[in-house]
């Protein structure tokens, strides 16, 4: 059954409730996955290992499809579709690496690539996401009612 939809102007309380509480103890608090040796036991979310803004998963139907489903781990299910909307906001508005179909402009690629259902080029505590910066893993934007992404 399709999640029902929530805009993404609704998605703006609340948001990193759900992941502080439900998705910390694996994916870390600053989303930056946990690593067994050279490899991730749990992937990161966002930061410069985690998927592009390129990969299906940035885009939040999908996000919050396979969350819902998936998501915590072994208890796919368990999350209300406001709650599987709310913390696929909260991760999909994050750093992460580039679009590898990059054209050397954010909102170039933007247009080309990017529509409404994902926030590459938004403006999120006057940072630009997407715009190409170094990327280190940690740090979450905690994202305040007043300005959330659009
Ligand atoms: C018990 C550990 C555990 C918890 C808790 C957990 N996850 Fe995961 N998560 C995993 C593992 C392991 C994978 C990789 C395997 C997979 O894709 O099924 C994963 C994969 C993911 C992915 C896909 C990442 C990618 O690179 O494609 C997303 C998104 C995700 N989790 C979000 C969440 C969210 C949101 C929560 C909280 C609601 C959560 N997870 C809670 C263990 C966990």
């Amino acid at each position: 059954m399709p999640l029902s939809f929530v805009s993404k102007k609704e998605m703006t309380s609340q948001i990193r409730t759900v992941f502080t509480a439900q998705c910390a103890l694996c994916h870390g608090a600053q989303g930056q996955g946990q690593k067994s040796g050279k490899h991730y036991v749990f992937p990161p979310l966002w930061g410069a290992d985690s998927y592009n803004w390129g990969a299906g998963m940035h885009r939040l139907p999908l996000a919050a499809g396979f969350i819902k489903a998936n998501m915590p781990l072994g208890q796919g299910g368990s999350l209300s579709d406001q709650q599987a909307w709310d913390v696929a906001a909260f991760i999909n508005s994050q750093p992460r690496p580039q679009d590898p179909r990059f054209m050397g402009s954010v909102e170039e690629t933007r247009k080309k690539y990017h529509d409404d259902d994902d926030f590459y080029g938004h403006t999120l505590n006057g940072a630009v996401l997407g715009a190409p910066t170094q990327l280190t893993q940690g740090t979450p934007q905690i994202p305040k009612a007043s300005q959330a992404p659009r």
